[in-house]
């Protein structure tokens, strides 16, 4: 099993961004915890972060023929971006959507997820534990 992990904008300011929502523990904390379990489960994932949507877009195109699944956490992008959701379609590859804040008790801007339109399960609101609840969905799947 192969799992590309895709986080958007500013996710690689966990630590320091809005620690209030987002807690303390960094980016390189998140991705040591998924390399980790991925470890432990004898399973492959690929990293990957950008802040930019097209940018992103290409990393789901790409994952077409090397990844069974893939775990996207969109950040800003999923309030506003049709292409990534279309980019999920286009591959046809499982997709977890995770969210380290609960989306639903934030801004109303926030309560709109396209991204988790093209997906098969979200994880919200579980703090970096989404991203192990979403690896274990698409092992069990
Ligand atoms: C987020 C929630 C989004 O609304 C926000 O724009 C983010 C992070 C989350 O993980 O809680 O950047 O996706």
């Amino acid at each position: 099993m192969r799992i590309l992990r895709i986080n958007g904008p500013n996710l690689n300011m966990l630590g320091i961004r809005e620690p209030d929502i987002y807690g303390k523990n960094t980016h390189a904390d998140l991705c040591r915890l998924i390399t980790d379990y991925a470890d432990e489960k004898n399973i492959a994932v690929e990293l990957f972060q950008s802040n930019h949507e097209g940018v992103l877009v290409d990393a789901i195109q790409e994952a077409y023929g090397k990844f069974d699944g893939i775990v996207i956490n969109p950040a800003a992008y999923t309030h506003t971006s049709i292409a990534i959701p279309d980019a999920i379609k286009s591959v046809g590859i499982p997709a977890v959507e995770v969210h380290i804040s609960d989306i639903s008790k934030r801004e109303d801007f926030r309560r709109i997820s396209y991204a988790g339109m093209a997906c098969e399960k979200s994880f919200i609101g579980l703090g970096f534990d989404g991203y192990i609840k979403a690896i274990d969905y698409l092992i069990n799947r």
